[in-house]
């Protein structure tokens, strides 16, 4: 009786956890927990009767002796249970066994339902992107159909343009067939214009010959035209070194006919060409006093001796390398053909330099005795000493021109210009009367007279 009592309490419970299980997954740990609990208590409901048995066993043992013979017998009857009891035991255990199986499976339907609901929520997630593509694409879809307006509104004005087109092909057509006829009459001329050109080839041809042999002949006009503009080279060169001699020439000339120092641009002797005397040597000065002057008497310490007479004074003496006079003639002649100025250069013994101008300097003729001409006076030395004998004749020993009872070239052994002898004479010999004095004398150790025509250095 009570074996059956519990198996059939063991498999309502196990039925009720099955139960329990399939209808609330969510519930599971739950329900295990009760499980167990109930497990528990049926075990002990199970147990409990028996322990009860068995102390109500004892006691009746412990009060009857008699009662041990009954005792073995409850004894085997205890053993029965025994293994009855151990068989449930066995029997339960199994149950266990299933139980646990089927927990199993719940947590397996648990993960996939976790799964499950993973999938859901991607699912979700893909459809509203889904949605927000489709949102796009309706816009999209407005714009386009815009789109489309305006495309038809264009394909409209093109189909109306395409109709002009049409219209103007259909007038061209009708030009080019115009043309057309146009062109054959055109064809028509020009086979004759070729026929006539056919003609003026040959003409061509006839005149090509001819010009090959004009062009033989001009050809060799050309070779002579050639030769003929060396030869003009050739003469132009020489004419031009012809030209350079005569240039030359020319100067040589201006050179031979110079009647001054002009053309020549240097301190050395160099020749005249003047009328009534012809060549003559003459010592020109480009430094004293600038260019272009003629040295007509020099003093600069040489042993030429002054004390000559009328003849040698006219003619001239001395060296241009020291002391020397040009000579009375020669300064007449040169002075007589154009202005001159007088430059005298003057070094006082104590070394100081001094010069005295005069811008008209002239000699008459040897009838006149050579009378002084000077002109305007200027220069750095302060007294005008020439003036003295300004419009006086010559004077040398043997011709006595001055004024006193004496002859004053003899008094001062020299030639000069004296009138009651000199205020200054730049031909006495060395030493105190070789002077220029006034009213403050200057002894002087050089001296020197130059001149130059004064309207040639004006240009
Ligand atoms: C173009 O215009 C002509 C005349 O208006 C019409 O007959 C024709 O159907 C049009 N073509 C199209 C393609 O719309
Ligand atoms: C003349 O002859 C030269 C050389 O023979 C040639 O180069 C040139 O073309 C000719 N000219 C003409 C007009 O024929
Ligand atoms: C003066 O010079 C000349 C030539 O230069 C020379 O022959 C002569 O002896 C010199 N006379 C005196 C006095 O020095
Ligand atoms: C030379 O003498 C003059 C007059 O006595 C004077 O004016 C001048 O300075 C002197 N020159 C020299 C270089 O001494």
């Amino acid at each position: 009786m009570c074996n059956l009592k519990i198996n059939s309490v063991l498999f309502l419970v196990v039925l009720e956890i099955f139960f329990v299980a399939t209808a609330a997954f969510d519930e599971t740990c739950e329900s295990d927990r009760e499980m167990e609990k109930q497990c528990r208590l049926h075990n002990y409901k199970t147990v409990k009767p028996l322990l009860d048995y068995f102390r109500q066993v004892r006691n009746e043992l412990e009060d009857k002796e008699i009662k041990e013979n009954k005792l073995n017998e409850l004894n085997a009857d205890l053993m029965e249970k025994y293994h009855e009891i151990v068989r449930i035991h066995d029997k339960f255990m199994n149950e266990a066994a299933l139980l646990d199986e089927y927990k199993n499976k719940v947590l397996k339907w648990e993960n996939d339902l976790q799964s499950c609901q993973n999938k859901a929520y991607k699912f979700e997630s893909e459809i509203n992107s889904k949605q927000n593509i489709i949102v796009k694409l309706k816009g999209e879809l407005a714009d386009k159909s815009a789109n489309l307006e305006n495309c038809e509104l264009q394909f409209k004005n093109l189909n109306l343009s395409l109709i002009e087109k049409d219209e103007n092909i259909k007038r061209f057509s009708e030009n080019i067939q115009n043309n057309i006829k146009h062109q054959k009459t055109l064809e028509l001329k020009l086979e004759k214009s070729k026929s006539i050109l056919i003609k003026k080839d040959k003409d061509i041809q006839l005149c090509q010959s001819e010009i090959d042999t004009w062009n033989r002949t001009s050809e060799n006009i050309r070779e002579q035209q050639k030769k003929i503009e060396l030869e003009l080279k050739e003469s132009e060169t020489k004419l031009i070194d012809k030209a350079k001699e005569i240039q030359l020439c020319q100067a040589k000339i201006v050179k031979l006919s110079a009647t001054s120092c002009i053309p020549f641009r240097d301190s050395d002797v160099h020749q005249l060409n003047v009328r009534g005397i012809g060549l003559f040597d003459v010592l020109c000065d480009n430094q004293l006093a600038g260019p272009g002057w003629i040295v007509i008497q020099q003093r600069v310490g040489g042993n030429e001796s002054f004390n000559r007479d009328w003849a040698t004074y006219r003619k001239g003496f001395g060296s241009y390398r020291s002391d020397f006079f040009l000579g009375l003639e020669k300064i007449h002649r040169i002075t007589s053909l154009q202005r001159f100025e007088l430059y005298i250069h003057l070094v006082a013994l104590n070394g100081s330099t001094y010069n005295a101008r005069y811008d008209d300097f002239k000699m008459s003729d040897e009838d006149s005795g050579y009378k002084l001409s000077l002109g305007k006076f200027s220069g750095t030395i302060i007294e005008d000493a020439m003036r003295h004998s300004e419009n006086w004749k010559f004077v040398t020993f043997d011709r006595d021109n001055d004024i006193g009872d004496g002859n004053c070239a003899v008094i001062y052994k020299s030639g000069w210009w004296h009138k009651n002898c000199y205020n200054c004479n730049l031909n006495a010999p060395y030493g105190p009367n070789l002077n220029w004095y006034v009213k403050n004398k200057i002894e002087l150790k050089e001296a020197k007279m130059l001149i130059r025509p004064k309207e040639a250095m004006k240009k």
